[in-house]
């Protein structure tokens, strides 16, 4: 017996009335049948309760990361206790401008700039322990708090200097097939952890047997790089040891069951802030495999990574750019390797905050991103960077692709056809004004308000925000609906 809004329920399949639901309450017990209207009565209701509750919400990004997710968790952590980075590793790289003052964030949530919000690294995430002190020290040098309000997780996994060694050969014997990854050991690291028994979790730099393990780990490690590069390689395993041991100690006081926490903060309705890094095209299970980084980016991941059931979740916000980009390789149907990519890049600082490689720049590609945002259950969308756009005579939207003769807008499987696929474009007028100022949808030249109720309708989601500069007021909330 359930309770649904007020009615004690059973649900039955009746299978007379071709397979629709129907809810048996209390008149049911004595023979009535509530008819389909009702029950999604009592759904929307449940929904209403759910939406109007305590907020979790997970803002995820719809293309190939850097979309500027920083910007918009910073925006929300005035509404949440906590924020929390469920995946991905020092790999990722936002960028917080604070009264015109850039903070480059890694692995660190972007929540930590307000001394309320408790930001934890959730367990999903896999961390290089010296990366991480180094960050924190760069937010202590600049008077940011990092004392009282940052949680690391004992399940995290830990990156090794072999696992970026392990990262760099790989990518050198790929040669042209190469991912393009950031080097940061990622791939790695997460591989030791699927793998389960050279896998170190920060908890085990605490144990007893951490110095006979890291012993081991050395010497097979050290066999497998001088397969992978046929020369000698020597690893000290001692000195790889004291260095850990280091790292342990300084960052002893950070360290908890973030699970715990978190299961503990659902239950006292805190309210939650997940934080995505990269973008769900690079999910390792969704994206465009292989070329994708080692984690579930995409609005999947939240639940495995931070231990927190999806249930109770009641926000997605997917983050996109008015236009695309993508770093290291892997096929890119929109991309535009000409002077519009330049005139983007340029515009945009399209250069990698981890490695400052630049981006690969491309037009808006509606195909990718509606398969995206359905993938990650994404309620409304936050559009970045759209004052980049502003100069072009032109922009243009891909609504479809032609593969092997044939019109699809499915997003292809298996990267073989996406190689392969030609992007069909709607082609709309650009605007030339500077919109940098506008605060309000109002304030929008004509035309990129038509852009951006285009790219609304062809995802099939609303739109919340479009940020149009890096600093926190260079915001528009979208009031009511914009068609
Ligand atoms: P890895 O995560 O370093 O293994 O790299 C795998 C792929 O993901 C490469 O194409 C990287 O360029 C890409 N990647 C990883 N992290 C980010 C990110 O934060 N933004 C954009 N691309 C990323």
């Amino acid at each position: 017996m359930d309770q649904l809004g007020g009615l004690k329920t059973t649900f039955s399949w009746d299978k007379n009335r071709d397979h629709e639901w129907f809810l048996k309450s209390h008149e049911a017990r004595k023979g009535t049948v509530v008819p389909l209207e009702k029950v999604n009565q009592v759904k929307k209701k449940r929904q209403k309760e759910r939406t109007s509750g305590v907020p979790a919400t997970c803002v995820v990004g719809l293309q190939w990361g850097d979309e500027a997710k920083g910007k918009i968790v910073d925006l929300l952590t005035g509404e949440h206790d906590i924020v929390v980075r469920y995946q991905g590793g020092a790999n990722a790289g936002h960028t917080v401008v604070l009264g015109g003052e850039p903070f480059k964030l890694s692995l660190v949530p972007s929540g930590i700039f307000r001394p309320q919000v408790q930001c934890v690294i959730a367990n999903g995430v896999v961390l290089h322990p010296g990366a991480l002190l180094e960050e924190i020290e760069r937010l202590r040098a600049r008077g940011v708090q990092v004392e009282n309000n940052l949680l690391v997780s004992n399940r995290a996994h830990v990156i090794f200097p072999w696992h970026i060694e392990e990262d760099r050969l790989l990518e050198k014997a790929a040669g042209g097939e190469a991912i393009g990854t950031t080097l940061r050991g990622i791939g790695p690291c997460y591989r030791d952890k699927v793998g389960r028994t050279l896998a170190f979790r920060v908890g085990d730099l605490y144990r007893q047997n951490f110095r006979d393990r890291v012993r081991e780990a050395a010497q097979f490690k050290q066999r497998l790089l001088q397969c992978l590069s046929g020369e000698q390689i020597t690893l000290d395993a001692e000195a790889i040891y004291e260095e850990y041991r280091q790292y342990a100690e300084r960052l002893q006081r950070w360290v908890g069951d973030s699970t715990a926490y978190l299961l503990d903060a659902v239950e006292a309705e805190k309210r939650i802030l997940f934080e995505g890094a990269q973008g769900a095209l690079l999910d390792v299970d969704h994206g465009t495999f292989p070329y994708v980084t080692s984690s579930n980016s995409s609005g999947v991941g939240v639940s495995s990574g931070s231990g927190v059931p999806a249930r109770y979740l009641t926000k997605v916000i997917g983050i996109i750019k008015a236009y695309s980009t993508r770093v290291g390789g892997g096929p890119f149907p929109t991309e535009q390797a000409n002077e519009i990519g330049q005139y983007i890049r340029d515009r945009g600082n399209e250069y990698g905050t981890v490695t400052r490689r630049p981006r690969r720049c491309g037009w808006f590609d509606a195909v990718a991103v509606r398969y995206t945002a359905r993938l990650s259950g994404v309620d409304v969308l936050a559009v970045m960077l759209l004052d980049v756009l502003s100069g072009l005579d032109e922009v243009k939207i891909c609504v479809g692709y032609e593969l092997d003769g044939q019109r699809t807008t499915n997003f292809p499987a298996h990267v073989d056809e996406l190689w392969r696929v030609q992007p069909v474009y709607e082609t709309w007028a650009g605007w030339k004004e500077d919109i940098s100022q506008a605060r309000r949808w109002e304030d929008l030249p004509a035309a990129a308000q038509a852009y951006l109720r285009r790219i609304s309708q062809l995802i099939g989601r609303p739109l919340e925000i479009i940020s149009v500069g890096p600093d926190r007021e260079q915001t528009i909330f979208v009031q009511g609906p914009i068609f």
